[in-house]
């Protein structure tokens, strides 16, 4: 495990964007496993800004988002489908073919979802390289703590510090209770994993998470029974 701390969230986004797109011009087909939340927002920004700038070609990327909220359409605004478009998708060539995300809209069998999901990943040859957050209770992707290090892409309850914590995106509206996110198993399958973390609200999650034990209750901690993770951290994240 590398860890490397920016001085700032700037610092990070750019060198999370710059790792990125070094993947991605040693493998122009690689896949890319694609975390939602306000830690990635500077890193897409960046990678839309160097795209245009350095007119790269984003086309024979796939990508696989890591989960999506249970019980809202695609196009509710706060879904990690608009999300995703709003600040990537939609300012870039990725074919739409090649863009893969849990479905969690009202009517889908979750069960079947999951698994068509992960043969889809299967298919693929599997995530080349894999960008994840952490919650502050240690969570990664919506894998809240308790969750088994062998799980796969399920439906999940959402704890209720996550549900607290999305209260600042969804205002009045009701926070689903609900996600579909990838396993643990499923992320630890990626070739390379790169961890984001910024801010002091993840201080504490970030030092369970590298120095505490490996256990479910921090599910962060699995990503050191993987032998390429690199965790990328601001000085305030670092700060423990
Ligand atoms: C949500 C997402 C996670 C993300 C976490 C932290 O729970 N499902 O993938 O890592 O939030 O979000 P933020 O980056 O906004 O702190």
């Amino acid at each position: 495990m590398r860890v490397l701390v920016t001085p700032d969230y700037q610092a990070l986004s750019q060198t999370a964007a710059e790792l990125v797109l070094k993947a991605v011009r040693a493998k122009p087909g690689i896949k890319l496993g694609l975390p939602t939340g306000n830690t990635p927002l500077g890193m897409y920004e960046e990678l839309v800004r160097r795209y245009r700038i350095e007119q790269l070609d984003f086309s024979q990327i796939q990508t696989f988002n890591l989960d999506e909220y249970v019980g809202l359409t695609n196009d509710h605004p706060k879904s990690y489908h608009r999300y995703m478009r709003r600040h990537f998708f939609d300012h870039v060539n990725l074919l739409p073919a090649n863009i893969h995300i849990p479905e969690g809209s009202p009517g889908v069998d979750l069960d079947a979802e999951a698994v068509r999901y992960e043969n889809q990943i299967r298919k693929a040859g599997g995530i080349d390289l894999l960008i994840v957050g952490v919650g502050a209770n240690g969570h990664i992707a919506f894998n809240e703590p308790g969750s088994a290090f062998d799980s796969r892409t399920r439906a999940v309850d959402l704890a209720a510090e996550t549900i607290r914590n999305a209260r600042q995106h969804f205002g009045n509206d009701p926070v689903p209770a609900r996600a579909i996110t990838m396993g643990v198993a499923t992320i630890l399958e990626a070739g390379r994993i790169l961890l984001l973390a910024s801010g002091v609200s993840k201080a504490d999650a970030v030092e369970r998470a590298l120095h505490g034990p490996v256990s479910a209750s921090v599910p962060a901690s699995a990503l050191r029974l993987h032998p390429r993770v690199i965790v990328l951290l601001d000085e305030s994240a670092a700060r423990q």
